[in-house]
């Protein structure tokens, strides 16, 4: 039991601190893992999962683990914001009719905060996880790319919304899992609005 507990603990850390993407991430992620750590019961359960979000820069995003799946949190710039609504046109799904999302993530910026995206990092195609792309224009992914996520397995591009783009593999945009704010900066993933 007590090598499960631990496995599991190292397990979680690992994905934790598996943090892309952004400027300041390392910093950010060890008080944040040390702040909230669920317990190994909790995890195992798929209990919600509070998370401090508090210390998470503009630009940057943290990643953490519920019911094993990878959630990527994401505090956008407005600079970000704003890039969201110039590619609608290049999108399969822009206004989210066809995805997986709480009612309360169906508006373009598909999230509670227009500044603080939740998301699942688990491609709709066959399940990879998408690596963060948020520079503009990388030669790799062109001189128009407004930034956003990209699925290195069969290449599927999203924007920074998790809204995939047309042509591309990926059914469906990313999943948005049921979250909520307890407070300014503790997300609670896992529980929709008005769940604790
Ligand atoms: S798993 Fe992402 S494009 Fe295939």
């Amino acid at each position: 039991m007590t090598d499960n507990r631990d496995f599991t603990r190292r397990h979680f850390l690992t994905a934790a601190t598996a943090v892309t993407g952004g400027v300041g991430l390392v910093a950010v992620a060890v008080p944040f893992v040390a702040s909230f750590a669920p317990s190994a019961r909790a995890y195992a359960l798929g209990a919600p999962v509070e998370v401090d979000i508090s210390k998470v820069e503009p630009g940057a995003m943290i990643k953490v683990v519920w019911r094993g799946r990878v959630i990527m949190i994401v505090h956008r710039t407005d600079d970000m914001l704003t890039r969201l609504a110039t590619i609608e046109d290049e999108l399969a799904d822009p206004a989210s009719l066809e995805s997986e999302q709480p009612q309360f993530a169906t508006n373009p910026q598909r999230s509670l905060k227009p500044e603080i995206l939740v998301v699942e990092g688990v491609c709709t195609h066959l399940g990879c996880v998408p690596i963060a792309r948020f520079e503009v224009g990388p030669a790799d992914l062109g001189s128009d790319w407004p930034g956003g996520f990209f699925c290195p397995c069969h290449g599927s591009k999203f924007d920074l919304a998790g809204r995939i783009y047309s042509g591309f593999p990926a059914p469906t945009n990313l999943r948005v899992p049921p979250h909520s704010f307890v407070t300014e900066n503790i997300v609670l993933i896992g529980a929709d609005i008005g769940a604790t």
